[in-house]
């Protein structure tokens, strides 16, 4: 016979504030109830009363019935959802978001016509009943007051967060102004569909990192595809877009860098993670210009694999082979045309075959990373899809790799133009060989290596040097710390051109 098996309130409430949420993901989960419950104007204020913070959502949206606020308060609420269209689904974002930051959650809300109704959970009292108590009542003039101020419509709910000792970056408007940023990115498309966000009263613009406005702009593909998925035929959009080539303030600006190039995921709609590669490329620099959007809708987050917090994606093997297999071709492309753009002045090459020869001769010797084994799988019947600006051989070979450890790998090195401020050297793996591209315009190429070309043992010496070093780099290079050794690099770069100009 079963009996009842309740949890420790306490300690359960109290573990869920390290559910992993930062504060901005925390924000933007009560914001997606806002969206779901068709709210045109979202305002999110984020003050100081008295000596705490406290942050705010208001929306216009349908408002809530008692019965539905009731659930709302709870762990695991139970109410209607579209998959199709709906952010919200597993019934745990208000309370779980509200806690990972807050220790107090006060709804207010209101249906066009119903009475204004307040509910309060306070994980002090909970814990202190060591139950899963709230407050439900009619709203007190006080509320209400608060609501028409901040809500300003006949209906809709007011989100009010304090007892805050968790918030991201307790500088209160840079935490604004970083909010504002993501909102204006994660939400574009409602915001490109006519719903206002306003932080702190200041309205949100749509940041579209695909940059479609931008002269120049290459879209490669823009397509549904079927995904591979247990439950049959599940669509998902990808556009590939390379961006233009632009000098180096504008550079900046746009974030072309090793952080915004690749993936932004989209689910129904709204943005749960930027700048990923899904498994399916390697970031380099020379991808800065690289942006991919992807869509699907909330029923392939099995797939996918999104958290209920719905701040990133894991997607399973099988769809990142998938990707690599429909767009692997078309970043290579974008990869070739880059290095292509910046090749060298032919007078400003070297013979590097001997260094090459001596690090193949003693390559088992050395810590190299591992072979990457390309199998070629079937060509792909492309059928209707549109044509890419380009001609690519590369498209239909759709490379799988299988990283092999092999005892040494061998070295090719190139010359490439990669302006003055740029760094010294580049690399990257292909098979079982190292490349290594020289900066030919970095003064340490023009004022050491060719100055030296008739010296073999300096300039063998040399190339030794940035192979151990290129080496050394791809094979330790990860997700995590791309960001870390591009840096390392450029700081290197820098010093070293600062110290030969
Ligand atoms: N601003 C709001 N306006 C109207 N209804 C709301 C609002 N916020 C919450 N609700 C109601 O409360 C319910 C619970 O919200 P909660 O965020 O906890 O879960 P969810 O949105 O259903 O799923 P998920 O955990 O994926 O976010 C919602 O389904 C909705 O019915
Ligand atoms: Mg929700």
């Amino acid at each position: 016979m079963f009996i009842k098996n309740h949890p420790n309130a306490a300690k359960l409430l109290s573990s869920l504030r390290n559910t992993g949420y930062d504060s901005y993901a925390a924000v933007e989960d009560i914001i997606d109830n806002s969206i779901d419950a068709e709210a045109r104007r979202i305002k999110i204020g984020i003050s100081i009363i008295g000596k705490e913070p406290r942050v705010t959502i208001a929306d216009d949206g349908s408002g809530m019935t008692k019965e539905i606020l009731d659930e709302a308060l709870k762990l695991g609420s139970e109410t209607e959802k579209d998959e199709m269209s709906d952010l919200g689904k597993y019934g745990m974002g208000l309370c779980t978001a509200s806690i990972s930051m807050a220790k107090r959650l006060k709804v207010i809300t209101r249906k066009a016509g119903g009475e204004y109704l307040s509910s309060v959970q306070d994980l002090d009292e909970v814990v202190k009943a060591n139950d899963f108590i709230k407050e439900l009542q009619e709203a007190d003039k006080e509320d209400v007051t608060l609501f028409k101020e901040l809500v300003e419509s006949e209906h809709g709910t007011l989100v009010i967060l304090s007892k805050i000792d968790r918030l991201s970056n307790t500088n209160t408007s840079i935490f604004s102004a970083t909010l504002s940023k993501e909102i204006g990115r994660i939400y574009r498309k409602f915001i490109e569909a006519g719903i206002e966000f306003r932080v702190n009263d200041k309205k949100v613009e749509a940041v579209d990192p695909l940059m479609p406005d931008l002269k120049g702009s290459q879209i490669y593909s823009d397509e549904e595809y079927e995904l591979p998925s247990y439950k049959g035929k599940e669509k998902v959009n990808i556009k590939v877009v390379f961006l233009p080539s632009v000098n180096e303030e504008l550079e900046k600006e746009y974030k072309m860098n090793i952080t915004s190039q690749g993936f932004y995921v989209l689910r129904n709609n709204r943005e749960i993670a930027h700048g990923q590669t899904l498994d399916v490329f390697k970031k380099h620099n020379d991808l800065n210009r690289l942006r991919i959007e992807l869509s699907f809708t909330s029923n392939l987050d099995n797939e996918m694999g999104v958290r209920f917090t719905k701040d990133g994606v894991s997607p399973s093997q099988a769809i990142s082979d998938f990707l690599k297999q429909e767009i692997g071709g078309q970043i290579e492309s974008i990869r070739k045309t880059v290095i292509k753009s910046r090749v060298a002045d032919k007078s400003k090459e070297i013979n590097h075959d001997d260094s090459a020869a001596v690090i193949a001769k003693k390559s088992k010797l050395l810590i190299t990373p591992d072979a990457i084994i390309e199998r070629r799988s079937p060509k792909v019947n492309k059928g209707d899809r549109k044509e890419k600006p380009e001609s690519d051989e590369t498209r239909d070979r759709t490379p799988k790799e299988t990283r092999v450890s092999s005892s040494g790998l061998g070295a090719r090195f190139e010359t490439l133009s990669m302006g003055r401020e740029g760094a010294l050297y580049d690399c990257y793996q292909e098979g079982k060989v190292v490349v290594i591209q020289w900066n030919v315009d970095h003064p340490f190429y023009e004022r050491i290596i060719l100055m030296n070309k008739d010296r073999k043992d300096i300039t063998a010496g040399i190339d030794y040097l940035i192979y151990a070093l290129a080496s050394a780099e791809l094979k330790t290079v990860n997700d995590d710390n791309t960001e870390l050794i591009s840096t390392i690099k450029s700081i290197m770069s820098s010093n070293l051109r600062a110290l030969l100009s």
